[in-house]
């Protein structure tokens, strides 16, 4: 196969939801479909469970056991498909939105009870910015839950989409049925007990089909009947131009558990889902089908092992092809490095790989000198960008319990940093440190590994910040900056790479500063 033909094969994407709507389930039907996995319950074991949500412990170890599912990479019809994990915790958030920087289409799971939930909401903005196609999985469709039109409205009117319903279920909970499959005209029927199988479906002409009244019933065939013609009058027909350009996104029903609707889901994904895609660099658009290698650092994890500080840093190719012990420059440090034995990941297993394409992720060992955002080539200074630091929700002053580690502390916060586990603000009144966080959960987990990683112990203080912005000005001679920098001193800090950052601490300092200062901008996220 030619290099062409091997980008066009490869499908990276994302599954995202709100925590429980069913997106691990789903994951580990993909996989058993494509034989990547012989038997559910592979991929559920390594999931950061609810009930840890106070065990740091535990979720660290189920973090290091993720580093085998961070990338799921199997095989199906000749296709590539590379899926991305990202954690369904709310506490690791910013590890999705970062993920969401490497993919090139998600799917979104939602629950039928539940309809869109707060987590999906913000996710699905993420992709907007980005620009990335989205296919929407209803889940759980043999519980009782929403009905199927007001499900689409729910869509439309909250996630702001161009629905196109590409299956439509009959009958819902004890009632279910099955769907009817749009994209591929036929009824699937619902069969409970066949969970590991995949359902049958039952080919016919057309909706008023006389099949279709002797398997699901005269009342079923009609509502249905009624629906297939409200679906065709109300709703766009599948456009994929309109899909890759993310004005449309097609739905499907299913229920994952139950290994219905899963396979359509699959058929339709690798002929409709996009292969790698240009990436907008600070120079120019890489196009993956350049002859030299571009990549970036998307995700970076921590070794388990605290005798060895290696790291995992996992690259997103995204031109020309990636070699084993070939030099490439890491453009931030403006050095060489030459990786002897990166890895590529499957299901169950990594195994090191002489070569891999765009689209493709490879993990290759960081002895400390990465840090997320990060980005390689042959030479050329590019920088990718679409890694944003978000403002954290929770803050908290660090501070150093053992005078003699000082060193060692400052190392391990740098390190936990680049990894992404929290963001850093240095105080420029006093240089005192200020740890932000999306969940409360990682104050335990960077404490923790501070003293277990680096051997320095830490404490917190319990600080008030509304939100952290990043300040903006059109020169810094400006005299309103000028102004605001002294009056506000008590409350600007760094963050890790030396920009302007107003600890606001509350909406009502916020507005007022935001009208003192009209001609500042304050962002809610670094890059702007
Ligand atoms: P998540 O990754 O999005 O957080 O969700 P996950 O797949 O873990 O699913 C959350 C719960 O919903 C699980 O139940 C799972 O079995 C269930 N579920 C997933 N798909 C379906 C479906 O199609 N129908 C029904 N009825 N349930 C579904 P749990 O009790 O929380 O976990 P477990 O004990 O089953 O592992």
């Amino acid at each position: 196969m030619n290099f062409t033909e091997e980008i066009a094969r490869r499908r990276t994407f994302g599954i995202i939801s709100h925590p429980d709507a069913g997106k691990t389930t789903l994951t580990e039907k993909l996989l058993l479909f494509g034989g990547a996995i012989q038997e559910a319950g592979a991929v559920k074991s390594h999931k950061i469970k609810k009930s840890a949500t106070s065990d740091f412990m535990e979720i660290e170890k189920q973090r290091g056991i993720s580093v085998a599912t961070s990338v799921l990479a199997f095989n199906y019809q000749g296709i590539k498909i590379n899926i991305l994990d990202t954690p369904g915790h709310k506490d690791f958030a910013e590890d999705t939105f970062r993920t969401l920087t490497a993919v090139d289409s998600v799917i979104v799971v939602v629950d039928v009870a539940k309809g869109v939930e707060e987590q999906t909401e913000k996710l699905v903005e993420v992709c907007r910015m980005r620009e990335i196609p989205i296919i929407v999985f209803i889940n759980k469709l043999d519980r009782e839950g929403k009905d199927g039109f007001d499900l689409l409205d729910e869509l439309e009117k909250k996630l702001n989409f161009k629905v196109c319903p590409l299956s439509f279920p009959i009958g819902m909970g004890y009632d279910f049925q099955g769907v009817y499959n749009l994209w591929e005209q036929n009824l699937m029927l619902f069969e409970e007990e066949n969970k590991q199988k995949i359902a049958n479906s039952v080919k016919i002409n057309k909706i008023d089909d006389p099949l279709v009244k002797k398997l699901i019933g005269e009342n079923a065939a009609s509502k249905l009947d009624e629906e297939i013609e409200i679906i065709n009058e109300v709703y766009p027909n599948f456009s994929k131009e309109d899909y890759l350009k993310c004005e449309q996104q097609p739905v499907f029903f299913g229920s994952a558990l139950n290994n219905f609707g899963v396979k359509e889901l699959l058929d339709c994904f690798i002929s409709i889902a996009p292969s790698p895609k240009n990436k907008i660099s600070s120079e120019r658009v890489i196009e993956p089908g350049e002859n030299k290698f571009t990549g970036f650092i998307f995700k970076i994890h921590a070794n388990m092992d605290p005798k060895h500080r290696d790291r995992l840093a996992f690259i997103k190719i995204v031109s020309g092809k990636f070699k084993r012990n070939t030099a490439y420059h890491h453009v931030r440090s403006n050095k060489k490095f030459k990786f002897s034995s990166p890895n590529a990941f499957f299901a169950e297993k990594k195994e090191i790989v002489n070569e891999s394409f765009p689209g493709d992720i490879v993990g290759v060992h960081d002895s400390g000198n990465f840090k997320i955002g990060d980005s390689f080539s042959e030479g050329e200074e590019i920088i990718f960008k679409g890694i944003p630091s978000f403002s954290p929700e929770h803050f908290r002053y660090i501070n150093n319990l053992d005078p003699m580690k000082s060193k060692q502390l400052a190392k391990g916060i740098d390190q936990l940093m680049d990894e992404g586990v929290a963001q850093l603000f240095v105080l420029e009144m006093n240089g005192r440190k200020i740890i932000g966080t999306v969940g409360a959960l990682q104050f335990e987990v960077i404490q923790y590994r501070l003293e277990h990683e680096y051997g320095a112990k830490c404490s917190y203080e319990n600080l008030n910040i509304f939100k952290a912005c990043w300040v903006e000005t059109d020169s810094n001679k400006n005299i309103e900056f000028i102004e605001f920098k002294k009056i506000k001193n008590k409350f600007l800090a760094k963050d890790k790479s030396g920009q302007l950052v107003f600890l606001a601490d509350s909406s009502f300092t916020l507005e007022m500063t935001k009208q003192k200062y009209p001609s500042l901008k304050f962002h809610y996220k670094s890059e702007f």
